[in-house]
């Protein structure tokens, strides 16, 4: 049942609708913002994957390309993105189940879209709630070098805000950078803090062109550190 998944959903949609316009507004500003200066120099073709109803994406840049393939396994995510940007003029083209079965099912559907841009819209930080069968590493690989992608994923989530003073870094941060640099400033009594690990470490390894750093009031006791990589 693809819309009670895990990383999505019903629940998402009824926190999206109390709080797109409120608490999660600046996040999404960031977002769109980084999203926006993904320097692009091809603009005919677009591969998203998991955007739920396009929360985080803004009008305007989805009409900047020609075509977009759309991979959302939520039918009600499909059915609200359609409802949110009735007016886009770029070809829409939905994938509605997963292309992350095996490695041949994605590998085939990458040569299927030879050189389109691939953007992870806050999917890979839930690949271990989704129990997906592949690893980081294996959807990855066989993009570095082939084509541009960019993904945004949670790195941690904690009841405690992180405090990002530098959003920008040459790389992705390793945990124990992330620790000292978000969450050094740890008030007194936070002992028993928990992180949860979402377990997205893996683009530390890569050699990126930058990577970038947000904080997602996801609730008002809850919150995202987000990490944006444009990779090459
Ligand atoms: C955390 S949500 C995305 C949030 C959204 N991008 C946003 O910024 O509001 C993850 C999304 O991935 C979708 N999803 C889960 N498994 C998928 C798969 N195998 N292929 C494509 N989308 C998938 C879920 O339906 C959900 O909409």
């Amino acid at each position: 049942m693809n819309f009670l998944n895990p990383a999505g959903g019903l629940k998402y949609h009824v926190q999206a609708w109390f709080h797109a316009h409120g608490l999660w507004k600046p996040y999404i500003q960031v977002i769109q913002n980084w999203i926006d200066s993904w320097p692009l120099t091809e603009r005919s073709q677009m591969i998203l994957i998991g955007p739920s109803a396009g929360y985080s994406l803004s009008e305007t840049w989805l009409d900047s390309f020609a075509h977009i393939t759309i991979c959302e396994i939520d039918p009600v995510a499909r059915f609200l993105f359609v409802r949110r940007f009735p007016k886009i003029k770029s070809k829409t083209a939905w994938v509605t189940g997963s292309v992350f079965e095996s490695t041949t099912s994605w590998n085939t559907f990458l040569s299927e879209h030879p050189n389109s841009p691939i953007l992870f819209c806050n999917f890979l930080g839930q690949a271990q709630h989704l129990k997906l069968p592949l690893t980081l590493r294996e959807i990855i690989t066989p993009l570095l070098g082939s084509r541009p992608w960019a993904s945004y994923h949670d790195r941690f989530s904690s009841s405690l805000k992180p405090h990002i003073e530098r959003s920008a870094h040459p790389r992705a941060l390793s945990t124990s950078e992330i620790l000292e640099e978000f969450y050094n400033a740890l008030p007194e009594s936070s002992g028993d803090l928990e992180l949860y690990d979402h377990d997205t470490h893996f683009f530390g390894e890569l050699d990126l062109n930058e990577a970038h750093y947000f904080h997602w009031a996801y609730s008002q006791s809850w919150h995202h550190l987000i990490e944006g990589v444009w990779g090459k």
